[in-house]
């Protein structure tokens, strides 16, 4: 079967990954979850300062020490930063806060944006992202962008913090999830912006099983071809 490249842009917390790895399961496909490669350069800064803040002239210094790798273990795909599993840390807070700062940079989206670009070489991937329909391969054979209403998405990720032990308010959630989507918007390098080929699906009253259909409806026609 012709292999493809099927490129999951959207707003945060819209499912992606779910969806991602469920499809490239379905492929027998590779899944590369580009979001967790800029949180790992956000884990790799913050480590830099002391302060556990961000100096972007002494990460854009570095960043030939950042070797970002996605393994299987027990737990499924894991990330790793430095031979390090980074996983569970590139989900909290501290990161989820700062990532946003860290991926407006054109040097840090050049460095990784080359890194995933040559992942995909062989086709044969799901990469979800912000920019992957747009930036990281416009020529994709098939492109979604996910969205849903900004309270929905705070709730369902709410609860997925509460369930990785990381308790925060309902109410900071939302309030970083929109401030997030604000700033991957409008940074002027690669901003997330839906592919003019993009099949645009908003999830807010779909089940997953309803999404991933719809999704599947639209690749099995591609790698059928
Ligand atoms: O998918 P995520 O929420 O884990 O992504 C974390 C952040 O990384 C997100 O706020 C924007 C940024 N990002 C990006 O700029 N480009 C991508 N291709 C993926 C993520």
């Amino acid at each position: 079967m012709q292999k493809i490249i099927v490129a999951i842009d959207g707003h945060a917390a819209t499912g992606k990954s779910t969806q991602s790895k469920r499809l490239a399961d379905t492929l027998g496909y590779t899944y590369i979850d580009t979001g967790a490669m800029y949180r790992a350069v956000t884990y790799f800064a913050l480590k830099q300062d002391p302060e556990g803040s961000i100096d972007p002239q002494r990460l854009l210094a570095s960043l030939d020490q950042i070797k970002i790798q996605f393994r299987y273990t027990s737990e499924g795909q894991q990330t790793f930063l430095n031979g390090k599993n980074i996983s569970k840390a590139i989900r909290q807070v501290e990161v989820t806060g700062h990532v946003s700062q860290v991926a407006k940079l054109p040097e840090v989206r050049a460095f990784l944006v080359n890194q995933q670009q040559t992942m995909g070489e062989n086709k044969g991937i799901v990469m979800d992202g912000r920019d992957i329909g747009t930036v990281v391969f416009p020529e994709a054979e098939c492109k979604f962008f996910l969205t849903a209403r900004s309270e929905i998405r705070a709730k369902r990720r709410h609860l997925e913090q509460l369930e990785q032990g990381n308790e925060q308010t309902l109410e900071s959630v939302h309030e970083n999830l929109k401030e997030r989507d604000h700033l991957d918007s409008n940074r002027s390098t690669s901003p997330m912006i839906k592919a003019e080929d993009a099949i645009e699906i908003d999830v807010s009253d779909a089940s997953i099983d309803e999404v991933y259909e719809l999704l599947w409806s639209h690749i099995s026609k591609k790698v059928a071809l």
